[in-house]
């Protein structure tokens, strides 16, 4: 990307911070886009939008609002504490730029999710709704929040025998026991483990494709090893990236 579009992308990056206190002003500032961006609604060309967009996806929107909309369901910066949608602040550039792909490709299906009042939506939907300028500059912006695990239960006993499957199996792509975001790979400690089960599920089911080495080996767990790495990926999270995200506690 040339440097003159990234700025624009990065540049109100901080801003979306601003948002989630509403001061008066920030109040205004909001119905004031909500006005260009309905504005904008009228005259954007509908027949460009893939079916299924969003509303809130609907062009043309800026940074900040784009933000916005993806943390009304991941969380501010990023750090959901919904068990069902998954933590993607500190993710890497490239895991993340994946997992969009994996779904404008199909290559992953999602669930439908809403927030109260809202339509269901899905992640495929969403991502396909978005410029690859767009798809970049939210690579970059997550990638430089930090990675805060969800405050769940974990059973130390199953963590135990999680940590020797990990160990056999599963380090030596998801490193640091699953607390890295290194390249391709998404982070696995601290992550929401009803997102994660599901995951396994999908992948079992051929719902979703991962690296074939990968499949292999997951092909070859059962439902308790399944369970057991689960616990360890839980308490693991809580143990590397210090104490569980304070929202995470409600
Ligand atoms: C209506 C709620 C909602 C909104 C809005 C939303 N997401 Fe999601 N997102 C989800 C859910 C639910 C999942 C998990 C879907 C699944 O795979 O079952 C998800 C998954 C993801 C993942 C995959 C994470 C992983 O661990 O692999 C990424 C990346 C992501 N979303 C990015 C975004 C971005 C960027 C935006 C804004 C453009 C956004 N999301 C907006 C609900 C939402
Ligand atoms: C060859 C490297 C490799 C190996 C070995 C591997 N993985 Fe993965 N794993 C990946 C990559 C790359 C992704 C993410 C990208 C994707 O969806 O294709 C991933 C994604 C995942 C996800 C989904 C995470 C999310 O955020 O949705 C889970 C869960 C997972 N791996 C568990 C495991 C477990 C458990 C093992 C060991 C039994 C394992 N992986 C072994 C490379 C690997």
């Amino acid at each position: 990307m040339s440097s003159a579009i990234y700025d624009f992308f990065v540049f109100p990056a901080k801003a979306s911070a601003r948002y989630t206190r509403m001061s008066k002003e920030n109040r205004s500032e909001k119905v004031n886009s909500a006005i260009i961006g309905l504005l904008a609604l009228f005259m954007a060309p509908v027949a460009s939008q893939p079916e299924g967009t969003p509303e809130a996806l609907a062009k043309p929107h800026d940074f900040v609002d784009l933000v916005t909309y993806c943390d009304s369901c991941h969380g501010t910066d990023g750090i959901s504490v919904i068990p069902d949608v998954p933590i993607i602040g500190g993710f890497s550039e490239e895991g993340f730029l994946n997992t969009i792909d994996a779904y404008r490709d199909g290559e992953r299906v999602a669930i439908e999710y809403h927030n109260p009042g809202e339509p269901e939506t899905v992640m495929n939907d969403i991502a396909k709704a978005l410029t690859d300028e767009e798809v970049s500059a939210l690579a970059k912006y997550y990638s430089e929040r930090k990675f805060k695990p969800a405050y769940q239960p974990a059973d130390p006993e199953k963590a135990r025998r999680g940590a020797i499957l990990h160990k056999q199996s599963c380090e030596r792509c998801h490193s640091e026991n699953g607390t890295e975001a290194v390249e391709d790979s998404t982070i696995l400690a601290g992550q929401w483990m009803p997102y994660l089960r599901r995951q396994f599920d999908n992948i079992l089911s051929k719902k979703r494709q991962v690296p074939r080495s990968m499949y292999r080996r997951v092909k070859k767990l059962s439902p308790q090893d399944i369970d057991e790495l689960l616990h360890f990926y839980a308490l693991e999270g809580d143990k590397i990236h210090g104490p569980p995200s304070e929202s995470g506690e409600l």
